[in-house]
């Protein structure tokens, strides 16, 4: 046995893949798990096994894989009502309640999944968690450029309590604040403690003036697909 990590990944995407139906508009999803969903998906396209598909994308990464496959891709302005979402996620509690955004892609994703009538999230087993916001990894909170230091004070401030520290995010080796697709900026949240309610947290959040968007994505997940050394299981919620 022994699969990697990417492996387990690739797993889940394909499984996930499996309860796509031709004629289906597609949120693709972003990241290392849901580029193999894309991937899988271009190939039963290939293969003829699905027809008629339109995809839309979460980022601009997922964009042009997308392309590169020759998937047809549209956007929520045209289809405001997507059949199904495919994507990874950061950590899962019991509760399909998820943490996103680690690469970057949280609102375009946000966007996506809520306009979804199903959203599959695919991991492997290392993202499931008892809680989230409390591994020690971090929670991202998309905001704008404009005064960001002010913005990640107010974040502090907000889960003092909760020991919480705000990084701005950087472009890796570099002293270059990262730019998410939209032209904002990434606070990573670390909590030496348990934040409590994640509703309540949520709506904190989303109060202050210069957040756009979190990671958190609660309620949002209807199947939960997860491969590990034992194999692949699917929850729905
Ligand atoms: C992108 O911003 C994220 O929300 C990803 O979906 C998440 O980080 C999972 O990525 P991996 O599949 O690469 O772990």
């Amino acid at each position: 046995n022994n699969l990697t990590q990417d492996e387990l990944k690739k797993i889940a995407a394909y499984k996930a893949v499996e309860f796509v139906q031709s004629g289906m508009v597609l949120g693709l999803g972003t990241g290392s798990t849901a580029k193999h969903a894309v991937d899988r998906i271009a190939e039963l396209m290939k293969l003829g096994k699905l027809k008629n598909i339109v995809g839309i994308p979460t980022s601009n990464m997922t964009r042009d894989q997308a392309v590169s496959l020759g998937i047809p891709l549209s956007d929520l302005d045209t289809h405001p009502i997507i059949d199904m979402a495919i994507d990874g996620a950061d950590e899962v509690d019991p509760d399909m309640n998820l943490v996103k955004g680690r690469g970057g892609s949280l609102l375009r994703e946000k966007m996506v999944e809520t306009a979804s009538k199903k959203f599959i999230v695919i991991v492997d087993e290392s993202k499931l968690v008892n809680h989230i916001g409390g591994s020690g990894l971090a929670m991202p909170v998309e905001i704008v450029p404009f005064c960001w230091k002010f913005t990640l004070k107010r974040l502090e401030m907000l889960f003092m309590e909760a020991g919480c520290i705000g990084k701005l995010r950087m472009f890796p080796g570099t002293e270059n604040p990262f730019v998410t697709d939209n032209g904002n900026y990434i606070i990573d949240l670390y909590f030496k403690k348990d934040i409590g309610d994640l509703k309540a947290a949520s709506d904190a959040i989303l109060r202050l003036a210069g957040v756009v968007e979190h990671g958190m994505f609660l309620d949002m997940a209807t199947t939960l697909i997860v491969a590990g050394e034992l194999g692949v299981t699917v929850r729905n919620k």
